[in-house]
């Protein structure tokens, strides 16, 4: 089983970012060969200020391997060092209908928060369907928003299997059951994490960049006891019942163990606690957590030539897998 996934380059992690998508990544690196890029050329879309692009490139790097991933099992690659996917980018663009493209969700929602729109933003989702389809990934985890991505994906790779493999059948994509010859572009299908649904920001609506109201993995120390001392909280008093439909309860509810959980599940129901007093518990189990993570971080931060070499390494491996592939899709379409 092949399991690829990617995430953009467009600054700081935080624990949205962890528990929504980095943990399963690092999760699956032992269930398959797993590649894991960092998507700099989607980050184009948004990321312009100088040294910013190659920065936050780094940085997602350094935090992957910090958080655990491992580059001697999994890959650990930088897409655009991998030109293969841009020579599908555009090979799938030719069948991608105009109409697919001015529903994709991310482009409106994109749009609506008042990103001006251009050509690299509208084909988003081709440069993302190219980086599956290039590797012929069977799994790709993601997060809820992005199914329709995945959707788009497998759609596309049908249509290119359709024009370009003689006698392709999509009923039958892998040819096994009626001998037909099997599709050149494999059919992926999304996982997502349902455990962790949507963690909440500071203010209790969905934790994101864009919002402020994040608990970055990688802040300073001090920052990290700010932002959670101003967890949004409510004037119950100390001695009554809590609210279970606020952000303390449920970030609580993802950084304790379940034992831990199981304590302040009850406390909480009970009462006899007060908010201060679990905001210290959750400071304490952030750096419980994520405290080898932030000091192997900064160990990894101090040699950027070893990372360098990672990446390149990374991308060595994940070109040997696109070759062939992309030598299939050549030939099927008349290009050599
Ligand atoms: P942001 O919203 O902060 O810009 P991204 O859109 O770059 O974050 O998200 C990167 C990955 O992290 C995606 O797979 C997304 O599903 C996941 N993710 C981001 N925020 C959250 C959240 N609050 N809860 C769960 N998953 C999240
Ligand atoms: N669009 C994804 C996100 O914003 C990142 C991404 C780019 C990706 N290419 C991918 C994810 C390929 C999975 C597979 O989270």
């Amino acid at each position: 089983m092949r399991i690829l996934s990617g995430v953009q380059a467009s600054g700081r992690l935080h624990i949205g970012n962890y528990y929504g998508a980095i943990r399963q990544f690092i999760e699956l690196q032992h269930e398959g060969e797993s590649l894991y890029f960092i998507a700099n050329l989607h980050a184009m879309t948004t990321v312009r200020a100088r040294g910013a692009l190659e920065e936050h490139t780094f940085e997602a790097a350094v935090a992957f391997l910090a958080l655990g991933l491992d580059p001697n099992k999994a890959i650990l690659f930088r897409q655009s060092d991998v030109p293969e996917i841009l020579e599908l980018y555009w090979i799938l663009g030719t069948l991608v209908p105009l109409s697919h493209l001015e529903r994709a969700h991310s482009y409106k929602d994109k749009i609506a928060r008042g990103i001006s729109p251009d050509f690299g933003l509208f084909a988003y989702p081709v440069l993302m369907a190219a980086d599956i389809l290039t590797f012929g990934a069977d799994v790709v985890p993601v997060g809820k928003d992005q199914l329709q991505h995945l959707e788009f994906a497998r759609d596309w790779a049908t249509r290119f299997n359709v024009t370009f493999v003689p006698d392709y059948n999509p009923q039958d994509p892998s040819g096994r059951e009626s001998g037909n010859v099997p599709a050149v572009l494999k059919l992926p299908v999304a996982r997502v994490q349902e455990r962790t649904a949507i963690v909440p920001g500071l203010d209790g609506q969905k934790m994101s960049k864009s919002a402020g109201n994040t608990i970055d993995l990688f802040a300073d120390d001090a920052e990290i006891k700010r932002r959670i001392m101003s967890i949004k909280t409510d004037s119950t008093p100390i001695e009554a019942p809590k609210p279970l439909d606020t952000p303390l309860y449920k970030l609580l509810h993802l950084v304790a163990s379940p034992d831990d959980f199981t304590q302040i599940d009850a406390s909480w129901r009970s009462g006899g606690r007060g908010y201060g007093e679990y905001k210290k518990q959750l400071l304490e189990l952030f750096h419980a957590t994520f405290g080898d993570a932030r000091r192997r971080r900064t160990e990894l931060l101090a040699d950027r030539g070893q990372i360098e070499r990672i990446l390149r390494a990374g991308a060595e491996r994940a070109r040997a897998i696109a070759a062939p592939i992309m030598q299939e899709v050549r030939k099927a379409v008349g290009l050599c």
